[in-house]
């Protein structure tokens, strides 16, 4: 993962926000499971899966790392 301030680590088979926790980059996030929204980011380039069905609204060019898990490179905008 490849963030805006050029920083770069593996992901692991954990969701990006236990990902991004694990590094000490801190984002906003409340409920953890894709309802609150609070953790938005948005996703410059790479694929991610959904760990459950998101019900926060998102627009096309943003994720939800609490319940996402990386399946490519990525670049997000964090
Ligand atoms: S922390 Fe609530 S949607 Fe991610």
């Amino acid at each position: 993962m490849t963030l805006r301030d050029g920083t770069t680590f593996s992901t692991s088979k954990d969701t990006l926000l236990e990902d991004l926790e694990a590094h000490n980059i801190s984002i906003e996030y409340h409920c953890r499971e894709g309802f609150c929204g609070a953790c938005r980011c948005k996703i410059v380039s790479g694929e991610v899966d959904y760990t459950t069905d998101p019900l926060a609204f998102i627009d096309d060019d943003e994720i939800l790392p609490c319940c996402t898990v990386a399946v490519s490179d990525l670049t997000l905008d964090i």
